[in-house]
Parts: C-alpha cells; structure tokens; sequence
C-alpha cells in the first residue's frame, strides 16, 4: 500500500529524543518547548507563541481567548474539519458558513458581508489544502465590521499571502502538527498572537487556568491542553528543516500535475494565485460531473490497487450533529457540496518517492477510465 501520508523524521529528531529520555525532562516544563514556541513564532513573524495538544485545541483556546460567548456569530467556511465549527459551538457562540471558491477551495470572501449581522464577533479564516484564503478582502471587512479574526493556519506551514506569513493576519491565529501537516510534532498545536494579554490568556487556558497566587484555586475554568517536551524535541528538528519541506511538498505537486494533467474530466490543485504559490499539504482531486461515479467510488478503486486516499473535508452544513442541534437548517453551498462528494486526496506526505508519485499517478489515470 502507498501510505496517504507518511512523515520525514530523519534530522534530528531521533538525538533530540534522546536528550528528553537522558536528561529526564519529557513533560511541558522542558526546555524545548519554550525554544520551539520561539523559533516557529518566529517564523510566522509573530511575538508570540502558545505550544498546545493538537490544532485542534489551539482552536478552543484561540476562541475561548478572544472571548466569544453565547449568542454570539462567526463567520467561517463550511467546508472544513470540524475542529473549526466545534471550537466555536463550545463557546456559546453560533457558526455561521459561507460557500468555498471552486478553484482555490478556500471560502468565498465575496459572501461574507452579507451574513453579518449585529451579533457577528468575529471571522474564522481556514487556509485550505495548500492554497491560502484571499486575505486582504477579509482585513477590509474586518475592519469596517469591528471584527476579530481567528487565522486557522493548521495546513499552512512555510506558506505566505502576498509574502507575509500564514498565521501572521488573524488577531489570534492556530496551526496543527499532525503528522501529515509540513512539520510535525507527533500531536501537536500552537496559538500564536502578537498581543500580550492575549497570549496570557491562552497560556493560562492550556493550563486549566491556574492561578500564580494560589495553586488549585480558580477563577476560570481551562484545559489540560500543554504540550510536552517530547513533542517540542521533534519540532524544533522538523523546524530545521520548514523550508526544505515546502520546496519537496512544490515538487511533489509540479510532478503529479504533469502527469496528470491530461486526464479529461477531472479538476486538479491550481499551482498558483497572484498572492499565493500553492504548497501542496495534499493533492486533491475533484472528479468532473461527466465521471459517472464519486469520490467513494473512485478511492475504493484506487484502495483495491494497493493507493492510500483520503476524501475530502464534509461540509458543517451538512454535519447531522450540527442539523440536530437545528443549525444551518435548509442552507445549501452547492460548490462545497460539490468537492466534498466528488474530491478526495492521493498519497501527499514528504517520504513519497519519485516511483511512488508515477506509480499513484498511473493507477489514478485507469481507475478514472471509464
Ligand atoms: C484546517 C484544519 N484545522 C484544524 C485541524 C485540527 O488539527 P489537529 O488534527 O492537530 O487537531 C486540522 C487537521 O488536519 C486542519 O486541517
């Protein structure tokens, strides 16, 4: 089988590791984690950075810190993972979607100013699959609305809008580390703000919000959400090597749309905006309509030689617990709707090979035969 994603863990991840294991610091008081907070808030250009659990937890702390409460909207995507609208709904406050553009899949920014209303707090901008959201339109929304922006840049590692870093525009902004994201940290997750009050806030929130007065007493209530020293020892050897994993993810793309790109009826990811050049976190397929069959179809194919897939994201309009709970009742986006019945994602991780990407590309080219 050709994994969907497998990462690159041969810098110095395995030294590090043993530095944890010889020195015995292997939970979040180590010194790691301080260092890798520095070094990737650094590089996203931000003062600073909060190391927690998972990207997903960075998005409860990045939601829970900026204060959204119940009754409360924000105007997000529907077409991403559910981290996004959960973190949301914990808080009290309502997620209100929009419709993705059909060549970037990143959410339409010329829908968002019509579902604002008096109780919209904030947007929820998610970078998605390589290609980042249109940034400059939503600033100037923002701006005019009062507006905070929480920046999910979980798949954007290494990436730039106009040049400037993903994850430097959202007045709080989150990454992931999941082993299939640009460098990894096993689990892992950071919230990164350049405002200090902000900061305090998410660091006290990961830490079930304990008080320096008092140990145990609280005033709030937060989550175990820390990051370990383990974690930070893998990031700070993947962190070396950011750049050079972009330029392998950009091969990567360039190959498979070559050998791909005369297959008729099928949509692949574009290479570039005029502000963005895509970096591949995964390369996603969306099946034509003249296809007679979808996404399920066409991975279990593709599983039965031997291709690891995944399907794209679900729509949160679509979700049952969100219709359950009588959210986004009759709403429809048919452009998400589309790529998330017919899109699905080949092997994309960094220890792909050159064989491995003809092979893929091969199988993908007779099993969309038809
Ligand atoms: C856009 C986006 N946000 C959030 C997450 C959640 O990150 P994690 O899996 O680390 O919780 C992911 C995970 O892939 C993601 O793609």
């Amino acid at each position: 089988m050709i994994a969907v994603n497998e990462p690159l863990l041969n810098g110095n991840e395995k030294r590090n590791l043993i530095e944890c294991i010889e020195t015995g610091w292997i939970s979040s008081e180590g010194p790691f984690v301080k260092q890798f907070e520095e070094k990737f808030s650094k590089k996203v250009e931000r003062k600073y950075g909060i190391a927690v659990a998972n990207g997903s937890a960075a998005l409860d702390i990045a939601c829970a810190a900026i204060g959204l409460k119940k009754g409360d909207e924000v105007i997000m995507p529907t077409f991403t993972i559910i981290s996004c609208a959960a973190a949301i709904v914990r808080t009290g406050a309502i997620p209100v979607v929009v419709d993705c553009f059909p060549d970037t899949w990143n959410m339409d920014v010329t829908a968002i100013e019509s579902k604002i209303t008096k109780n919209t707090k904030a947007i929820m901008v998610v970078h998605i699959y390589g290609i980042t959201t249109d940034m400059d339109p939503i600033i100037a929304i923002a701006g005019k609305y009062n507006l905070k922006i929480i920046e999910d840049a979980a798949e954007m590692h290494g990436q730039t809008y106009k040049g400037k870093p993903c994850g430097s525009f959202g007045d709080i902004s989150t990454f992931s580390f999941y082993p299939n994201k640009h460098i990894t940290t096993g689990e892992g997750g950071m919230v990164l703000t350049d405002d200090e009050a902000l900061a305090e806030k998410c660091r006290s929130l990961r830490n079930l919000c304990f008080q320096a007065k008092r140990r145990f007493v609280h005033e709030e209530i937060g989550w175990n959400y820390r990051f370990t020293n383990l974690q930070a020892a893998l990031g700070l050897a993947q962190l070396e090597r950011i750049d050079e994993f972009v330029s392998i993810k950009r091969k990567m793309g360039k190959l498979y749309t070559e050998l791909l790109k005369d297959v008729e009826n099928i949509q692949l990811p574009i290479a570039q905006t005029d502000y963005c050049r895509n970096i591949y976190w995964v390369y996603g397929i969306v099946l034509g309509k003249e296809i007679p069959f979808d996404a399920d179809e066409a991975m279990k194919r593709l599983g039965e030689m031997k291709i690891g897939t995944r399907p794209f994201f679900w729509n949160m309009h679509e979700q049952p617990v969100f219709l359950k709970a009588g959210l986004f009742k009759k709403e429809k986006y048919p452009v998400s709707e589309n790529i998330a019945r017919r899109g699905f994602y080949v092997p994309s991780g960094l220890a792909l090979t050159e064989e491995q990407i003809y092979e893929v590309a091969g199988v993908v080219k007779k099993v969309l035969k038809f």
